[in-house]
């Protein structure tokens, strides 16, 4: 099973927060009153950062069933206080991979943070027919597409080599088949556009100013390094001398960096 220690989820959060695409919310209200919502699916919803992204923004009387199939999340789920404007919270600890999201059946809009690129083609298409089948709305945000970019007059000969395998390795499996990694969110925004979804993608980079993100600069880092390093074996020396010329750019605290991801929200034709 594919972890994501809570750790890491909590440095992260007020990150994927500011960088989410905020300008697709007041289309999503407007939706969300139009068609008289109210109940949220949220899928592989870690420690709860989607919900309480979304929770304050969406009107009050929700009702929000949160999946993942961590333990260690589900107790954490489960311990959480309700937000406001929440009025019921369901966890369900599931693995999304080996079911067919029956829950769609009984939701109006499908959400997920930082999920889609652990995915794969032959799930979405599912997730696709499932929210046809129940004329539900979906959000997919911080989807991850490809992007690292160091600041101008800050790069290192083997950026892009490095780039390049981890998004390789972004492609292998993650408990769903292949992964569809840096692909995935604009392939989610042509399945719903192709089902006759309205569909609003928009950029939500992380921009971090190494300064002030040392921590999860850090951990990127070596991700990155392990993932590259899980790909190209035979330049593991070449691998470690990036990541050592990056890390010491962190301890100096100089740097910037973008991250690219992008937010889609999917909704369905107006009923006549
Ligand atoms: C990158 S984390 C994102 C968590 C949360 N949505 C957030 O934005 O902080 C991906 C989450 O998906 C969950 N996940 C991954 N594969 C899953 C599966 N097959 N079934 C259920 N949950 C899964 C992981 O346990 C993890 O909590």
């Amino acid at each position: 099973m594919e972890t994501f220690d809570a750790d890491w989820l909590a440095m992260r959060e007020p990150v994927d927060h500011r960088s989410r695409a905020e300008g697709l919310i007041p289309r999503l209200v407007q939706a969300w009153q139009t068609r008289g919502w109210s109940r949220v699916l949220d899928l592989g919803s870690g420690t709860g950062s989607n919900l309480r992204y979304l929770a304050p923004r969406l009107p009050s009387g929700q009702t929000w069933v949160l999946v993942d199939h961590d333990p260690a999340h589900v107790r954490t789920l489960r311990g959480m206080a309700r937000p406001e404007r929440v009025q019921s919270l369901t966890v369900s600890p599931k693995n999304l991979a080996a079911q067919d999201l029956e829950e769609a059946a009984d939701t109006d809009l499908v959400t997920a943070s930082a999920l889609l690129d652990l995915t794969s083609a032959g799930w979405l298409e599912r997730v696709v027919t499932a929210c046809v089948a129940s004329d539900c709305g979906v959000l997919c945000a911080l989807s991850y597409d490809g992007r690292i970019e160091w600041a101008s007059g800050d790069e290192h000969p083997d950026d892009r080599f490095v780039r390049d395998a981890v998004n390789v390795h972004q492609t292998g499996d993650k408990g769903f088949g292949p992964a569809l990694g840096p692909a995935g969110g604009q392939l989610a925004e042509r399945r719903f556009r192709a089902a006759g979804y309205q569909t609003l993608f928009q950029e939500s980079a992380w921009r971090l100013e190494v300064s002030q993100h040392r921590a999860l600069v850090g951990r990127l880092i070596d991700g990155w390094e392990q993932a590259a390093s899980a790909v190209r074996p035979a330049e593991v020396a070449r691998i470690r001398g990036w990541a050592d010329g990056r890390r010491a750019g962190v301890a100096t605290g100089r740097s910037s960096l973008m991250v690219g991801h992008h937010d889609l929200l999917a909704l369905p034709p107006a009923r006549s």
